[in-house]
């Protein structure tokens, strides 16, 4: 009964970390706007302005990769290091969900 009980208790914390992994789209879309990104990048992610890439169409693992790398410091852009260095996993996690849903 024991070894039952532990079984399912490690499936289910399998299963709520895969889920943390995937994030939230919507909590994505609240911190594009809260952290500033869309001031840039533009409302969905479609940039107004030359000088600042379109994100829309990007997925989700090129964002979290390159967010990952910006935050780093393996990826050098002095704004983007900037902007990247106050996001958390679960930021990077919800704004790849939501810039990969905008295709
Ligand atoms: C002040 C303007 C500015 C803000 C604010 C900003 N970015 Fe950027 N972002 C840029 C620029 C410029 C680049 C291109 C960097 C380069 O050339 O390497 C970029 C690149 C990126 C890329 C890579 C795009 C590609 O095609 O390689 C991602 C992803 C990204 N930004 C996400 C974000 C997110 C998420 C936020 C909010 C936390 C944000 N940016 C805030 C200016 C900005």
């Amino acid at each position: 009964m024991k070894i039952l009980t532990t079984f399912v208790m490690a499936t289910a914390l399998t299963v709520s970390a895969s889920a943390m992994a995937a994030g939230d789209p919507a909590k994505g879309k609240a911190t594009f706007a809260a952290k500033g990104c869309i001031g840039c990048h533009g409302a969905g992610g479609v940039s107004t302005a030359p000088a600042y890439p379109t994100l829309k169409g990007r997925s989700a693992a090129f964002v979290k990769e390159n967010l990952t790398n910006f935050r780093s410091g393996k990826r050098k852009n002095p704004t983007m290091n900037g902007m990247a260095a106050g996001l958390t996993d679960e930021d990077i996690e919800n704004l790849a969900a939501y810039i990969g849903s905008l295709q």
